[in-house]
């Protein structure tokens, strides 16, 4: 089983308009309402893989409770809540069809006090019973808690448990320093952590070199569309995905989490993991439901990855 750990889960509401104009009223004919906040993504493309999994998450109040209700009964993910007194945020995004432009707003995320903090460890601790791999995706809703990615990594390790960490900022800082199994950034999280700009492959290499010197075992730098460099500390591939028809790259990254767990669950080698995690990846990209891809074309895509040495 494959848990995905995200601190700050969010209702995630698409509002679909034609065309924005600011400063007015706008009425809109549709709108999509989905879990949102990085693992809870991770946890929807595991199951969509037909695998099994458990979302943990830190939830308040009724937009907490949407997001508890919704994993459950829209995506069939099992959930491990975790409830504190402040309320859970909504991010809304406006997507404008005519000229497919997203613009989205998102609240600040809830306080978590020292005392849910605790409750959110022992719940954790809990929740690895079973657990072969366990994820942790995206930003906590409190500084006050941005260590706890250390201390959480260092129980599911201790517990026998593969972890990936998948996050940016000072959570993914300091979550390294705990050597989790498995770090995905992006380039531009990569950047911000490593503090040199990644525009060339050679530095790209290096900032790779950077990871697997803090302990990561598997690094996996994600390029967009262009693909993924993918080093184990001794094989180094550079993986790209066939070209497909964009229509929302959001959420790439984690259905691309997904593979890598996938793989790393079923001891998989690693080309075949890489073609499986691109593959989602890309199947992700080419609808606008986040983590909602069909597992034949996931399967139909990765026999296009093209994989090479790097
Ligand atoms: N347009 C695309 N076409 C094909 N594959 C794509 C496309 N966009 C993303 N991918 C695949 O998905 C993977 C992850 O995408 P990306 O690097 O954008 O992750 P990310 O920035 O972490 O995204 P997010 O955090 O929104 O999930 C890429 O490595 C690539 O294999
Ligand atoms: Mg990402």
């Amino acid at each position: 089983m494959i848990l995905t750990v995200t601190p700050n889960p969010c209702v995630d509401k698409t509002v679909f308009i034609d065309e924005l104009r600011v400063g007015s009223f706008m009425r809109s004919p549709r709108y999509t309402c989905i879990p949102g906040g990085k693992g809870t993504n991770v946890s929807r493309a595991v199951k969509n893989l037909g695998r099994d999994t458990r979302a943990l998450v830190v939830v308040g109040g009724h937009p907490g409770a949407h997001v508890v209700e919704m994993l459950e009964r829209q995506d069939g993910v099992e959930c491990v809540p975790v409830w504190v007194g402040d309320q859970t945020r909504t991010i809304t995004t406006v997507l404008e069809e005519k000229i497919h432009r997203q613009t989205a707003f998102f609240e600040p995320g809830p306080r978590v006090t020292p005392e849910e903090e605790r409750k959110f460890e022992e719940t954790f601790c809990a929740a690895l019973v079973g657990a072969r791999v366990v994820t942790f995706n995206g930003t906590v809703p409190d500084p006050a808690i941005k260590g706890i990615y250390a201390r959480l990594i260092r129980h599911a390790a201790d517990a026998g448990a593969i972890t990936v960490l998948d996050s940016h900022g000072p959570e993914l800082g300091l979550g390294i320093d705990a050597a989790p199994f498995m770090c995905k950034p992006n380039i531009a999280e990569a950047e911000e952590l490593v503090g040199y700009a990644l525009g060339t492959d050679k530095s790209r290499l290096e900032a790779v070199d950077w990871f697997h010197a803090k302990g990561v075992k598997l690094v996996v730098l994600s390029l967009g569309k262009s693909g993924a460099i993918v080093s184990d500390g001794q094989t180094r591939l550079r993986a790209v995905p066939p070209e497909i028809q964009e229509v929302n790259p959001v959420g790439s990254g984690d259905a691309l989490v997904a593979g890598f767990a996938i793989g790393l669950m079923e001891a998989m080698s690693l080309h075949d993991t890489v073609r499986l995690a691109i593959a989602a990846g890309a199947a992700n990209a080419m609808s606008w439901d986040i983590g909602h891809f069909d597992r034949t074309l996931v399967e139909n895509l990765s026999a296009q990855v093209q994989i090479s040495l790097c």
